[in-house]
């Protein structure tokens, strides 16, 4: 088996910025609300006329450009993705046009929040046996498109944006351990309803709002600290590994108190967690994605680092990956 590692990383966020005082004009809520709820600030909204795609090819372009590799060197392109383009073709086959991969394998990965992961393991999978070399995995999201800005609960959360990394084989370090789950009995508590060979498009299903996002925050919430807890001390047993050696946590961004709630249970002290939920919300599969990148490009980890990714979403599914940078 060979060992893997990220070799690049890059992100991209849509410039415009909808901030809370922007959410009170629009729903019954304030600023204090959602900061003392959520953590959440503000967010970014892709421009009309940007697709998931776009959104993932200026992040893969950059993660290309920090990997110092060209488009033709890669053999794999996975993007994680809630929000694809179109029901079909997949967004990594239209992200293989915009960057040129022409001998990429291209597919998307169905994982909601923790796609991201998921769409690591498997690059993982290909690389460490030695069916590809290259592989650029990308979480993307234009999530203001399922958002509904008539609910409250929910308009609040979400945010665009797209994160990409470049997987290889290294020499030393690399990924560690990978853990991933999935409760299907739990999939009505965040969904989106229509849309779907279930309910396909129709007026009934437009005029009663069902292809926006619906949740049932309050037991998301329960579950989420929970699962993410254990979800990250399983990978970390399983890379030989205890929570003290942990350099830096890049947590799923969906509330900060279920990320304060999940470091107080695992004994972090907040230094050793990455936050951009304030600046972004919920980004689904790019959460994860972009934090990575960020806090490599702002020097929060280095050589050696041990770092831990911890992602709960939809499905429900989850899953946690422990790298040695
Ligand atoms: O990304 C994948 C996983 N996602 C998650 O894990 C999300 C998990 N859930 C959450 O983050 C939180 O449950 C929310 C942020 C969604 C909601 O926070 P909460 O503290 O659980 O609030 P709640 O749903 O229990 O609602 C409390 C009150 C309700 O009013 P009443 O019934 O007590 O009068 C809501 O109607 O807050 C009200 N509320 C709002 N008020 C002002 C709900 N949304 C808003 C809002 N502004 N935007």
């Amino acid at each position: 088996m060979k060992r893997v590692g990220i070799i690049g990383v890059g992100e991209y966020l849509p410039k415009k910025v909808l901030t809370n005082a922007d959410l009170e004009k629009m729903v019954d809520t304030s600023d204090e609300w959602i900061i003392t709820r959520t953590g959440i600030k503000e967010r970014r909204l892709a421009a009309s006329n940007e697709a998931t795609s776009d959104l993932a090819g200026k992040a893969a372009q950059a993660a290309l450009e920090n990997a110092r590799l060209k488009s033709a060197d890669i053999d794999l392109i996975i993007v994680a993705t809630t929000t694809p383009d179109a029901p079909f073709p997949s967004v990594a086959c239209f992200l293989q046009t915009l960057i040129g991969a022409k001998k990429a394998v291209c597919f998307d990965v169905s994982a909601a929040c923790a796609g991201f992961v998921y769409a690591i393991s498997i690059a993982y999978q290909f690389i460490s046996r030695g069916a590809y070399k290259n592989a650029l995995v990308v979480g993307s999201e234009v999530l203001s498109r399922v958002t509904d800005y008539q609910d409250r609960n929910t308009c609040v959360l979400f945010g665009d944006g797209a994160g990409a990394v470049v997987l290889s084989e290294v020499k030393s370090g690399g990924i560690l351990s990978i853990y991933l789950g999935s409760d299907g009995a739990n999939a009505d508590l965040l969904k989106i309803p229509a849309g779907g060979s279930r309910h396909p498009a129709s007026q009934e299903t437009i005029d009663n709002r069902l292809h926006y996002i619906k949740m049932q925050g309050n037991e998301l919430f329960k579950l989420a600290v929970t699962i993410m807890t254990q979800v990250a001390q399983t990978a970390l047993k399983d890379a030989g590994l205890e929570c003290k050696d942990i350099d830096l946590v890049i947590p799923h961004q969906a509330n900060m108190r279920i990320i304060m709630a999940m470091a107080k249970k695992l004994g972090l002290v907040a230094e050793k967690i990455y936050l951009n939920i304030e600046k972004y919300g919920n980004m689904s599969s790019a959460s994860t994605a972009v934090a990575l990148c960020e806090a490599v490009k702002q020097g929060r980890i280095k050589k050696g680092d041990i770092v831990l990714l911890d992602a709960f979403g939809a499905g429900l599914v989850w899953g946690a990956c422990v790298i040695k940078w």
